[in-house]
């Protein structure tokens, strides 16, 4: 006799779930979502309040430490996070490795997981110590890696970190600024950033996240599982949707602008195209995505700031945007512009190519990523992962050796 639970857990049952749409792999404190009523939350807090009043670094310190610090707090966390701005100097050498036109996202998967060849120093993840200095290093580093990976593409030196400069404004100077002259850190720009980072920095158990909790679950080591997810972040289905929602109204612009978005919609809802409209859906959410109304406050005040109001990349979304809510199609799915539909304009805007915007919303995710990973490795009880399976292949038959075969 088999006891089931010994196969199924405690509770003796087998779910059979592809894509995970109704089973929960873990508990977790760190972020609340309301799909319903479009509502996300960071440790308690509305992400409205929290990108209003707080900045990426007193966010990060919030999902690590499950409340927002007060000046000291903030001043000490911070200065625990510049002190790890820089990269080891030999890796350098792992970015001039790589082909010029790699994509940054591929270099950025190699880099990451080689950091763990040069931070022996903070592996051991039983010790809370160590979990939290790799989680620093990975929030420090990873503006200077992302900046390091744009760099080498456009065969320019790379720029050190300047502990002066903000969190956001430091990573500008990083990407935009030369040797050979002052970058001077647009304070707009500069907020807008950190807003893009605040809303990406976590949204509970997603694809790379799982991904990350999934291979943090066998012990490997914190840069290993932020490698793992950026991987997962790459797909167009999850982090590269702003990239591809970008190449999409370059697309729908060059066949004719607004007057061809009717024809567009017609060959999204035309199920045999294979033609997404990027920026909308969202597993969780089935309402408007909270992000995504203050991303598009952004992209005013941006757009605003620099002039181009009027925009036709942020006309044709506004106008798409608006065709796709009155759309039955799109009414009857619940389908919704999600945060990328707006964080590609806002990017494209500050001077960030198109290739990178994934690697932006790898480095505002680090945090949220790594926050649920020490949530994970700090459980009493904590289980490697491993879902079952359904199988469907061949029952048991024997081997013909190959001559007879
Ligand atoms: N365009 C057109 N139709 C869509 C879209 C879309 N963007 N998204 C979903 N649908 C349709 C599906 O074809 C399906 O239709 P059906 O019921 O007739 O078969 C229905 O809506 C339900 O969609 P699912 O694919 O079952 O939804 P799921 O939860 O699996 O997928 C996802 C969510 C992957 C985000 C999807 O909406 C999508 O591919 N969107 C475009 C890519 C995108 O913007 N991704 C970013 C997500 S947010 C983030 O990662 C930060």
């Amino acid at each position: 006799v088999v006891d089931i639970r010994k196969l199924y857990g405690a509770s003796g049952k087998f779910t059979f779930d592809p894509g995970f749409l109704s089973t929960a792999a873990c508990e977790s404190k760190i972020t609340y979502i309301d799909g319903d009523k479009g509502e996300l939350l960071y440790r308690g807090f509305p992400i409205e309040q929290l990108a209003v009043n707080c900045d990426y670094l007193e966010t990060c310190y919030l999902l690590l430490n499950g409340d927002l610090p007060n000046e000291a707090q903030r001043k000490d966390f911070e200065n625990r996070v510049l002190k790890h701005t820089m990269i080891h100097e030999q890796m350098t050498r792992f970015f001039a490795g790589f082909r010029r036109d790699a994509h940054p996202m591929a270099i950025l998967v190699g880099c990451v997981g080689a950091l763990s060849a040069f931070y022996h120093d903070s592996l051991d993840i039983q010790n809370p110590e160590h979990r939290f200095v790799s989680a620093i290093r990975l929030i420090a580093k990873m503006p200077t890696m992302v900046a390091m990976a744009y760099k080498y593409s456009v065969g320019q030196p790379f720029m050190y970190p300047r502990n002066d400069l903000s969190y956001a404004g430091n990573f500008m100077r990083m990407m935009f600024g030369t040797p050979c002259e002052e970058y001077q850190v647009n304070p707009v720009l500069e907020r807008a950033l950190d807003r893009i980072l605040i809303l990406h920095a976590d949204h509970e158990q997603n694809a790379s996240t799982s991904t990350v909790r999934l291979a943090g679950s066998s012990g490997a080591n914190p840069f290993a599982c932020i490698a793992a997810g950026i991987a997962t972040l790459w797909g167009p289905a999850h982090g590269g949707a702003n990239e591809a929602c970008l190449v999409m109204l370059g697309e729908i612009q060059q066949q004719g602008g607004i007057e061809k978005i009717g024809d567009f919609i017609a060959n999204v809802k035309d199920k045999n195209s294979g033609v997404k409209l990027m920026g909308f859906g969202h597993r969780v959410y089935k309402n408007y995505d909270p992000r995504a109304k203050l991303m598009r406050e952004t992209c005013y005040e941006v757009l605003g700031e620099l002039g181009l109001e009027n925009d036709p990349l942020f006309a044709l979304a506004m106008k798409l945007e608006q065709i796709a809510l009155e759309d039955e199609y799109f009414v009857q799915r619940k389908l919704y512009p999600n945060v990328d539909f707006y964080s590609g304009i806002v990017q494209r805007a500050l001077g960030i190519p198109t290739e990178m915007f994934t690697c932006i919303f790898a480095l505002a995710r680090t945090v949220g990523w790594i926050a649920q990973w020490g949530e994970m490795i700090g459980e009493p009880d904590q289980k490697i992962g491993r879902p079952r399976q359904l199988f469907t292949g061949s029952t048991r038959r024997e081997v013909v050796p190959i001559a007879q075969r």
